[in-house]
């Protein structure tokens, strides 16, 4: 079965095209992020203006570089929601549109949930472990989806179901990268600076908020304040910039290392997955890897390109959620959650 599924949730505009839920037979990936560095954020209006432009383009080099034929398609899958909604539109209306006239069935992907199924894409980085053979996550699974606007945990017994374990309380793990980044004088977005520039030399200890508390919340605005006031403090002239991102990124990642490992223990779990933005982080992934294996539970997370927006996750979790939809009732829906 082959799925064309489309990403327009936030300032990408991409269109993969997979086959059973698991070959990458095209992945586009178009971004328009160098139009909104100058305001360090997105900015909603710019993107969607930039998605009308490129979704039919992109659309086209994906079949291109598939040599699949529209007509060849069987179903076509939208990410309808969370996102920014004028983004979101473009990707469901362009959905319904090819799905009318190609007469194809539509399904409905959660983006959240096609973060989760990134990890069943056939990619030779995709596991995180030691061993040579790639499989696929064994259920029960815990997953950990850490994005620009979401920190959450889930519990899954089996395919297409969620169990919402813990969330964050205030802000989102990406978003907190953001700022920290942005208060350091470092580009939007500032995930990938942080990591680029973190180096040893601090003895800074941030807070872990909730780390040790009993449930399976985040909480990260006290971490985020706290490395604030430090920058904005005198102790900035005698701490690299490099010190500071290090022992941040330290903090942070220590406590979505924690409660994932606490989730996976509790709930027996015989996979841990996660995906989002934020698991493009190599520290992320290095540390979950060491502490996951102490308790022999493997740990999957995507290649870089598919850890953060793309299309061929949505069409992988569609193959697995096969949530089919009228499309001409089918809406965007900015607030969906797990
Ligand atoms: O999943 P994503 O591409 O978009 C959303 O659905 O939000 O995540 C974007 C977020 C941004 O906050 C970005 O700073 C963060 O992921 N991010 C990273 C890294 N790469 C992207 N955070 C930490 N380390 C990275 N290497
Ligand atoms: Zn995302």
């Amino acid at each position: 079965m082959v799925i064309l599924g489309i990403e327009t949730t936030c300032d990408e505009t991409s269109v993969g095209i997979v086959e059973n839920g698991r070959k990458v037979l095209a992945n586009v990936v178009s971004t328009s992020i160098q139009l909104h560095k100058k305001y360090g954020g997105i900015v909603p209006e710019v993107a969607a203006r930039e998605q009308v432009k490129l979704i039919v383009p992109v659309i086209a080099q994906a079949c291109q570089e598939s040599k699949i034929n529209l007509d060849d398609i069987d179903a076509i899958a939208v990410s309808h929601g969370p996102g920014l909604v004028g983004s979101l539109l473009i990707g469901v209306e362009a959905a319904k549109t090819l799905a009318l006239s190609l007469d194809s069935p539509l399904i409905a992907i959660n983006h959240l949930v096609g973060h989760v199924y990134a990890n069943w894409l056939k990619d030779e980085g995709s596991q995180l472990t030691q061993r040579k053979i790639i499989s696929l996550p064994q259920f029960p699974i815990v997953a950990m989806i850490v994005s620009g606007g979401h920190t959450d945990l889930i519990f899954m017994k089996y395919h297409s179901d969620y169990q919402l374990l813990g969330s964050t309380r205030d802000d989102a793990a990406g978003e907190v990268f953001d700022k920290v980044a942005r208060v350091l004088g470092l580009p939007y977005p500032g995930g990938p600076e942080i990591e680029r520039i973190a180096k040893l030399g601090g003895e800074i200890n941030f807070p872990r908020p909730m780390i040790s508390e009993n449930n399976f919340d985040f909480s990260f605005a006290g971490l985020k304040t706290s490395v604030v006031n430090f920058v904005k403090d005198s102790l900035f002239r005698v701490r690299s910039k490099e010190a500071i991102a290090y022992e941040f990124q330290k903090a942070i990642v220590d406590i979505l290392v924690t409660k994932t490992l606490k989730a996976a223990k509790k709930y027996q779990a015989r996979s841990i997955v996660v995906g989002g933005g934020v698991a493009a982080n190599n520290f992320l992934r290095s540390q979950l890897t060491a502490q996951g294996s102490l308790l022999k539970i493997p740990i999957y997370s995507p290649s870089k390109t598919l850890s953060v927006d793309n299309g061929a996750m949505i069409a992988a979790a569609a193959f697995y959620e096969k949530n089919f939809v009228d499309p001409l009732k089918l809406q965007a829906n900015t607030q969906l959650h797990f």
